[in-house]
């Protein structure tokens, strides 16, 4: 079988770097924090078109894997007074955002999204940037259920992700990490920061799975796509 380009680089780089081992998920982003935003900044046109899609009359947004809020800079810009409930695991990542947003409407929540309770009809939009792609579809699935309870009828969730062309690709990712996490001794449930990204089309079937009915791609910028999901009702 000859395989695509995607899959040629992707596996050259798992063999150049086979001896890593994995990192927890805090800890990479703990260690990372003083370059982050200029590594970032890639995807400075994303943020802006995220704000740019929200629709004018947002009162309440909940940000999943927040990070340092690159995407809420953006999104404060445009709405000053937006109330803001930011998720993220990585405790100095938030201080971070604190930083930069203390007088805005913003309450920061240091825990797993997976966990969180985000409640039921509370967010007029949702959105998560460059978060998701550490996770399996089926685990996607739930937290979409609990995104689309927590949002208002008619209320949008907007992701912005990374995402592999081919399904060969994307199971490579999967053996990869799975081959690495045995090798480590990872306990089941720890996060490991290893890229584990779908391809669109089973981003949008995990979509519909938990419960969103039409999700779409909006754009594709720089290979990076943005989509909307629409809770039904409104
Ligand atoms: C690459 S950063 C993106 C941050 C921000 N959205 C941005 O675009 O700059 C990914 C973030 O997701 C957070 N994260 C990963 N898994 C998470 C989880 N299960 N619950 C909450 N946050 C999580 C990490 O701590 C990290 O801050």
């Amino acid at each position: 079988m000859s395989h695509s380009q995607e899959y040629a680089d992707l596996k050259k780089w798992y063999d150049e770097t086979a001896g890593e081992r994995c990192e927890d998920m805090t800890s990479f982003f703990d260690a990372r924090i003083s370059g982050y935003e200029e590594h970032m900044s890639f995807w400075s046109e994303h943020y802006s078109r995220i704000a740019e899609l929200i629709p004018e009359n947002a009162a309440n947004l909940l940000d999943l894997g927040c990070g340092t809020g690159l995407e809420l800079d953006r999104i404060f810009e445009r709405f000053k007074d937006i109330r803001v409930t930011a998720i993220d695991l990585t405790e100095s990542m938030l201080e971070k955002l604190r930083e930069k947003h203390g007088g805005k409407n913003l309450e920061t929540v240091n825990g797993d999204y997976f966990l969180y309770d985000f409640g039921e009809n509370v967010y007029d939009v949702a959105v998560s940037v460059e978060s998701l792609h550490h996770f399996t579809a089926d685990k996607k699935a739930g937290l979409f259920k609990k995104i689309c309870r927590a949002l208002k009828p008619g209320g949008i969730y907007i992701e912005c992700d990374y995402i592999v062309e081919h399904p060969e690709t994307e199971e490579l990712a999967f053996s990869e990490c799975k081959r690495r996490r045995e090798r480590d001794g990872i306990p089941e449930g720890q996060y490991v920061h290893f890229d584990t990204p779908l391809t669109l089309e089973h981003e949008l079937e995990a979509m519909r799975a938990g419960g969103f009915g039409e999700p779409a791609l909006v754009e594709n910028l720089k290979g990076t796509p943005i989509i909307i999901a629409k809770k039904r009702g409104g």
